[in-house]
């Protein structure tokens, strides 16, 4: 088992290294076949794996139809964020962790031509699979921009909405990637985010397995910790709706399988149907 590296720089570059191999997956395969099945379990699993709990229809065929297929192919969310947000033409969007860039194109949609997306992404693979995913999708209003969620490269106030979808559990330092969406969003913007979170304390054990951290499972916030940290940030009106509940079984089956092996009886009754996926809500005042 290969353990969570404690210094954040070391942590994304695992997190990087894990993704790239996802994009570039798609991308040498999605063109010749129009079929991949990304990168195996323990990713945020793709969206070709129908039969992943997490992963697994999250978007409607129309709106899958409205996209290039790799971009679709891509996906590793555990939600659908734009169908939940509320996202008005004319308002600028920002997904945090952008990977194939098929939130960013369904925002784009919803936002029209007088409206903007940008798609934040620090994985080189992911962003060269949105941008073309973009340029296929004959979208003119996005950009995708490299960088770290822990420091968006966009001014304060700068846009509307704040979008992401399974991304902030694989952040080492939740609270600045937090702080960080409070500062870019214009006031009255919302947070409007896809994330696994975990209802209540998770055994320490499984935040050390890189793997499942990298499978978007053991960097889970507990939820009540979620809350006070965008409260912290500065955020109101903060809300966190279930929608996917996970038994251990399913935890497992998305890449998990070797951390939950080795918890006792009772971590596992601890852990069973407490990891969620969630729609987090919150306002900047
Ligand atoms: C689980 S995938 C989700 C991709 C996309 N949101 C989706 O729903 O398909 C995580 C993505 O976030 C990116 N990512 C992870 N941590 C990041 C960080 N600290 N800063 C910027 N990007 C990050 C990865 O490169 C990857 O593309």
């Amino acid at each position: 088992m290969n353990s969570v590296p404690q210094n954040d720089e070391k942590l994304r570059e695992a997190v990087r290294t894990r993704y790239a191999g996802a994009a570039l997956q798609v991308l040498g395969t999605a063109t010749t076949t129009g079929e991949t099945s990304c990168c195996g379990p323990a990713c945020c699993t793709p969206g070709a794996n129908a039969e992943n709990p997490i992963t697994s229809d999250l978007y409607t065929q129309m709106e899958l139809g409205n996209i290039p297929v790799a971009a679709a192919l891509a996906s590793l969310g555990c939600g659908n964020p734009t169908a939940l947000a509320q996202l008005l033409p004319g308002e600028k969007v920002l997904d945090l962790g952008s990977g194939g860039g098929i939130d960013v194109l369904l925002s784009a949609k919803r936002v029209g031509p007088t409206g903007f997306a940008y798609g934040l992404d620090m994985t080189d693979p992911m962003l060269e699979l949105a941008e073309k995913n973009r340029q296929e999708a004959g979208v003119e209003n996005v950009q995708f921009l490299k960088g770290i969620i822990e420091a968006i490269p966009l001014p304060d106030n700068s846009v509307n909405v704040v979008i992401s979808n399974c991304v902030i559990n694989l952040s080492a330092d939740k609270a600045q990637v937090l702080r960080e969406a409070y500062r870019v969003l214009a006031p009255g913007g919302h947070f409007a985010v896809s994330d696994i979170v975990i209802q209540g304390d998770l055994p320490p054990a499984f935040r050390q397995d890189m793997e499942s951290w990298a499978g978007c499972i053991a960097g889970a916030l507990e939820e009540q910790t979620y809350r006070s940290l965008l409260a912290a940030a500065g955020f109101v009106d903060i809300d966190v709706e279930v929608t996917r509940r996970y038994s251990l079984a399913e935890i497992a089956a998305s890449g998990a399988s070797a951390t939950i092996d080795a918890l006792s009886p009772a971590e596992r009754q601890a852990v069973d149907g407490r990891f969620v996926s969630a729609f987090v809500r919150a306002r900047k005042p």
